[in-house]
């Protein structure tokens, strides 16, 4: 049957973005279809299984059959799993009450920008910034306003450029220390005077802390601990636990904050998957040992590319967590969408663009890949 009959898109839809990060990492898939031997350096996962004590407790809930609808924000076991790990590896008190357990971090932050929003509301986002930020913030009827930082400085925060573009209309700040795709992570003085901003202007402070773990020779910090009642924690399992595929994020905070975020959680998946709450709490109740050994590789890996890229004239600063860096590709294009086409097409190496992150002139190179990959990449950009 034909028809021209087109439904018609919600204005909202519309105003989405298409991620270049999708974009690029559909091309390069298209060319390994085709044969090709495509490097890809898009990630953003670690490469690492699942840790065996957490694939065991989510075998064993499934033979407990635990595996029916859960508390909308999350089964007690794996709230409490999480408020301990708060108090013990952050040093914030939180009950059980105040953590909410999405579908990954994503939907937590999507859960919070819809419940803090309302249209024409300023959300400041430090940049280079995760792209996903400012695409929520538009959905959720927001105004993203990004406050740039600069590679000279190894991208850190300047909390008088953060004041300076706060106006009546701000409402949030975001923070994500390490961050994507900086790698930056914010000291304690800096995160101390964001805290005391928030409290001066009545600002809240959403912080994405998902790459607390992967961090080197750095203390990570917690924004919570010097405004509390100002601030959302978010966290998952994805990054620290390589869960990425089990949907595990969460947020704590507020219980205002927490019970709204319930309500719009309530009304759209319900829960999270009972199996993969039954794993993360394990995974968060201890899983040092895998940290410290994610931690290290990724360390070594760092180190390799950081200095293979810089030693090839593509200057990169040193990232001190999560697992990305941002190379400077002007000498092979000035544009970085240009530099992403010719490092995929001549190099076969799949990068992205820092276009959506705010990098311009940049590419982010994911490093959660063999060492041997990693000396395979900078072997081929060797010939461009
Ligand atoms: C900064 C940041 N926050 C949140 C997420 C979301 O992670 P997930 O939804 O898998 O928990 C990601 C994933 O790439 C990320 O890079």
């Amino acid at each position: 049957m034909t028809t021209s009959f087109s439904p018609r898109l919600s204005q909202q839809v519309q105003r989405l973005r298409p991620s270049s990060t999708i974009a690029v990492t559909s091309r390069a898939l298209e060319m390994q279809r085709a044969g090709i031997d495509v490097l890809s350096m898009a990630a953003g996962e670690p490469d690492f299984d699942t840790p065996a004590h957490v694939v065991r407790a989510a075998k064993a809930a499934i033979d407990a059959g635990k595996t029916r609808y859960t508390q909308v924000q999350g089964i007690p076991e794996l709230r409490e799993a999480i408020a301990a790990k708060l108090l013990r590896e952050n040093g914030l008190h939180y009950t059980p009450d105040q953590v909410t357990v999405g579908n990954g971090g994503k939907q937590s932050l999507f859960n919070t920008f819809f419940a803090l929003l309302d249209p024409g509301d300023e959300v400041l986002i430090p940049a280079p910034y995760w792209v996903s930020y400012p695409e929520m913030v538009r959905f959720a009827g927001g105004m993203p306003v990004a406050v740039p930082t600069r590679p000279e400085d190894g991208y850190a925060l300047d909390v008088e450029a953060l004041r300076a573009a706060i106006t009546p209309r701000t409402k949030l700040i975001v923070l994500n220390s390490p961050g994507n795709p900086t790698g930056a992570v914010f000291p304690e003085a800096t995160l101390r005077s964001v805290g005391e901003l928030a409290q001066e202007h009545n600002l809240f402070i959403v912080t994405d802390e998902m790459y607390e773990h992967i961090i080197y020779g750095q203390q990570h910090v917690s924004v919570a601990r010097f405004a509390p009642e100002h601030t959302l924690t978010v966290n998952g399992a994805s990054k620290a636990y390589a869960m990425t595929g089990w949907r595990i994020g969460y947020a704590a905070g507020p219980l205002p904050v927490i019970r709204a975020m319930n309500a719009i959680q309530g009304q759209s998946t319900s829960n999270a998957s009972s199996v993969s709450q039954w794993a993360a709490a394990t995974a968060i109740a201890d899983s040092r040992e895998f940290i410290e050994m994610a931690r290290g590789q990724f360390q070594q890996r760092r180190d390799r590319i950081v200095a293979g890229l810089n030693a090839l004239g593509l200057p990169t600063p040193t990232p001190d967590g999560a697992f990305y860096v941002l190379a400077d590709t002007t000498r092979i294009h000035p544009d970085e969408l240009e530099a992403t086409r010719i490092i995929l097409d001549e190099a076969k190496v799949a990068v992205v663009p820092g276009t959506d992150f705010l990098a311009p002139g940049r590419v982010r190179l994911s490093y959660a890949t063999s060492l041997e990959t990693i000396d395979a990449v900078l072997e081929r950009l060797r010939l461009l």
